[in-house]
């Protein structure tokens, strides 16, 4: 059995036997996080893309912990010029490590470094342990292809953005879980600044209505999966 648990914004941590995940862990500057990058360990740090609020504090993470970040090949150059270890893939290739699959998938959005310096495409991620399908879906605007992504491998947990303005808003994002038609549905990418503040209790209705499982998670809390 796998532990999942919302670390704010689009930042989770996933434990799975000896193993912890974090995906774009952005704690310190972030106002919404609970935890600060050095109270988290983790084996590997998987990260979408460049912007400060999912790359956030991948680098001395994984510097403290040993632990190997995966990224898309722009991303790891980055990484391994700043000391840390990474693991590259890229759109639409997967690897198995040790803990499980990743693969990246398309996002319609963009990757640049807070420096500036280029990130390569911005990615989704697909990861698959414990026998369970997790899609996080990176920062993205609705695309089609997200039916795809569902088809090729059946979604149990999607992670999906709802915020606006830089992504997909509610309504679009009802449109991705009927495209990807997932078990069940977290809302992420929400109230953590001003232009981003959505009511996560709107998307759970909507989404609901249309006859998909979904919860809410507050910041801290977990879900055995
Ligand atoms: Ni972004
Ligand atoms: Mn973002």
């Amino acid at each position: 059995m796998g532990k999942l648990t919302y670390l704010s914004h689009s930042a989770w941590m996933i434990e799975s036997g000896k193993y912890k995940i974090v995906i774009d862990p952005f704690l310190e500057g972030n106002p919404k996080a609970s935890l600060k990058a050095s109270d988290v360990k983790a084996d590997y740090i998987i990260i979408t893309h460049a912007h400060g609020d999912h790359f956030g504090d991948a680098i001395p993470i994984a510097k403290a912990s040993g632990g190997t970040i995966i990224s898309n090949f722009e991303i790891i150059n980055y990484c391994n010029g700043q000391g840390a270890n990474g693991h590259p893939l890229h759109i639409g290739g997967g690897r198995d490590f040790p803990f499980g699959r990743v693969k990246l998938t398309p996002a319609w959005h963009g990757s640049s470094f807070p420096d500036g310096s280029y990130g390569g495409t911005p990615a989704g991620v697909v990861l698959s342990l414990e026998g369970k399908n997790i899609y996080h879906t990176g920062d993205t605007g609705l695309f089609s292809d997200m039916r795809l992504i569902g088809e090729m491998t059946p979604i149990d947990i999607f992670l999906v953005n709802i915020g606006d303005n830089f992504t997909m808003g509610i309504d679009d994002a009802v449109k991705a879980v009927e495209f990807v038609k997932p078990k069940l549905t977290i809302p992420m990418h929400y109230k953590t600044f001003d232009v981003i503040d959505v009511d996560p209790q709107e998307f759970a209705d909507k989404v609901k209505a249309k006859g998909f499982d979904v919860k809410v998670l507050g910041v801290g809390e977990s879900l055995e999966f």
